[in-house]
């Protein structure tokens, strides 16, 4: 029996490729769902950081990660009913979800979640391992990078329009130091999927990363989108 499941698109890339943005537009566009996978990280993060939890401490959180009540609609995210959304973006939360991101058994309780988001019409799914562990069968896997100086000044932008008072030095030290664990940690690492498109978007801003990711979706899927 052959089991048809929904269409997907993964984008995965390290922090600040620009993946959560085009992400969104593209489930927009195509009014499919997104997931974030990020922010189910994140979550874990700000529930540990909210509790007595060592962040050395794995075997409290696995248990904290298999109990934790998350929930994700329209791109917020919901921990215990409450939206912690905006909680989840800060430099602290950044570091620690990449620090817990590396337990094998932490990223095996969250599969099932991240997993269980897919629903038709289709899933637009951000991260880091989407195209190659969560979603390995999925249709079009794009792989985003970008150069780290104009990434860090990305989210430097961002977080200053947020009303964050922030240093360039330290956001870049800091996404620096998140792509090295994400790159090297055993499970799951940050690394293209073999059949992923990779798109280096460095001079790129937002509508031409978008029109050439589309393209490849009316190549892969047919020219209709709304
Ligand atoms: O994408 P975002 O920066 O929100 O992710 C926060 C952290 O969660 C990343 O630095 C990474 O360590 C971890 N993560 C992951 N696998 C994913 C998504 C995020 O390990 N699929």
């Amino acid at each position: 029996m052959i089991v048809e499941l929904p269409p997907i698109i993964t984008i995965d890339g390290p922090t600040a490729s620009g993946k959560g943005t085009i992400a969104r537009i593209i489930s927009n566009k195509l009014g499919w769902l997104l997931l974030d996978s990020g922010s189910i990280y994140r979550a874990l993060a700000f529930a540990i950081i909210n509790s007595d939890i060592s962040v050395s401490d794995f075997d409290s959180i696995e248990t904290l990660a298999s109990n934790l009540e998350i929930s994700i609609n329209d791109g917020n995210v919901y921990l215990g009913g409450f939206d912690i959304s905006e909680k989840i973006r800060t430099e602290e939360i950044s570091r620690v979800s990449s620090v817990i991101a590396s337990d094998y058994n932490v990223r095996k309780i969250l599969l099932d979640k991240q997993r269980s988001l897919l629903s038709y019409p289709g899933l637009v799914a951000d991260g880091r391992d989407m195209g190659t562990i969560v979603f390995p069968y999925a249709a079009l896997k794009i792989f985003l990078t970008a150069d780290i100086s104009i990434r860090a000044q990305r989210r430097y932008n961002q977080l200053i329009n947020k009303g964050n008072v922030v240093n360039i030095t330290s956001i870049m030290d800091n996404i620096r130091e998140r792509d090295e664990r994400d790159a090297d940690r055993l499970y799951s690492p940050l690394i293209p999927a073999s059949d992923a498109h990779i798109l280096d978007n460095s001079v790129l801003d937002i509508e031409q990363t978008l029109s050439i990711i589309l393209d490849l979706y009316k190549y892969k899927f047919g020219p209709s989108y709304n």
